[in-house]
């Protein structure tokens, strides 16, 4: 049998555990293969620009332990790319390099949007895999992303710490955790860190409710109280006008209409993004209590992957080896109990799994007194 020869890159945010899964894929298929494989760097961007890294033994060896991505990463699209100051559709490029280099697969390792993409040169007749990464655990199908349990550690990490300052203030802090679409890192780090509110973009929350559980703590002689925050967290209020605006986009065919829709709903969103610092500002003028605020940002995708997620993309990486063996293509690799499932990446392109409002984590929550904004 010929030799197969493996394309490779990183989209997206970057997470810990990516080098942890390249190296997974290159010793498998190298060491049990022998296959040969190019890197190319900073995601798409650098598969159009034809900027390679050669992958070896020698170049996978040591890369375990270490945070980001070997090859750089982008969140540039095959579609949309900003190419001289212009955006442009770089896909057939991007298949004609694919070509070029002779690739038999192209490992693509990123989260939704990744995926999306993948997709796409799917459709232009590339033979594609993706691996499931991101810190916000929202890739549909599979149990888990890599990358999601070091963020959950170090957001943890950050609640504890934050504790011992709050309750030493009788203070309130609102700590923001990263995820725009699902909660996943907030209800996980607030649960696992005590948090007393949890707020998530699944259950808009109303700053009242928000405020008299805190008051109530303090009337019980808690007179602090940790706030757990995620970036995409929506009011009631905020999440009501999305909604009319939704509804309104799908009720419309009318091309200029949609256009001031889809506008509307991008300034809502954008105006959304100071909501951290506006529900401190808020609970410090019901409760009178004084408050501060902490964005954790990217400190959660930077540093050491957890154990965790280093097995997590060694399952997902060697299992990705044997899959292309097996000429396995146009799949995502998803995590699937304690083994690995290859799911059709038309079956996975464009949907987000979000936090489920029955999931045993939010029921836990709610169990141990902790606020979700919603009722308490
Ligand atoms: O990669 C996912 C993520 O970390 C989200 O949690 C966050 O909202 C976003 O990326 C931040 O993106 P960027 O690094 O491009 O600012």
């Amino acid at each position: 049998m010929m030799t197969k020869h493996i394309g490779l890159l990183t989209s997206g945010g970057d997470t810990p555990g990516l080098n942890a899964a390249l190296r997974a894929i290159g010793k498998a298929a190298i060491g049990k293969y022998n296959m040969q494989l190019t890197g190319f760097k900073d995601g798409f961007r650098g598969l159009m620009e034809n900027r390679t890294i050669p992958l070896d033994a020698k170049s996978l060896s040591g890369i375990l332990t270490i945070g980001g991505t070997m090859l750089g990463t982008s969140r540039d699209k095959p579609h949309k790319m900003p190419v001289g100051g212009k955006i442009m559709d770089m896909t057939d490029v991007i298949v004609e390099n694919y070509h070029k280099h002779h690739l038999d697969c192209l490992v693509c390792l990123g989260g939704g949007g990744t995926v999306k993409n993948a997709y796409h040169l799917m459709k232009k007749g590339l033979n594609v895999i993706t691996l499931p990464k991101t810190i916000d655990n929202d890739v549909a199908m599979t149990d888990m992303t890599f990358g999601f349990d070091t963020a959950l550690g170090i957001a943890v990490d950050a609640i504890d710490r934050l504790h011992s300052t709050a309750h030493s203030h009788h203070r309130i802090i609102v700590v923001e955790i990263m995820g725009h679409r699902a909660g996943w890192l907030a209800l996980g780090a607030g649960i696992a860190g005590g948090a007393d509110v949890i707020l998530i973009p699944e259950i808009p929350y109303d700053i009242n409710v928000v405020a008299k559980s805190i008051l109530k703590r303090a009337r019980n002689g808690s007179p602090f109280s940790i706030v757990a925050v995620a970036e995409g967290a929506l009011s009631i209020e905020t999440s009501n006008k999305l909604n009319v605006a939704v509804s309104k986009l799908n009720a419309t065919e009318d091309k200029e209409n949609r256009q001031k829709i889809k506008a509307d709903i991008k300034r809502i969103k954008s105006e959304n993004k100071k909501n951290t610092l506006e529900i401190a500002k808020q609970l410090e003028v019901i409760t009178g209590l004084e408050s501060r605020v902490t964005i954790l940002g990217h400190l959660q995708r930077g540093g050491i992957p957890s154990a965790a997620d280093r097995l997590l993309a060694t399952r997902l990486g060697t299992a990705c080896a044997d899959y292309i063996n097996k000429e396995v293509y146009g799949v995502m690799i998803a995590a699937c109990n304690n083994g690995t499932k290859p799911i059709p990446l038309d079956e996975v392109a464009g949907k987000t799994k979000l936090v489920p409002l029955d999931h045993f984590w939010v029921e836990s929550a709610r169990s141990v007194g902790t606020c979700l904004g919603d009722y308490c």
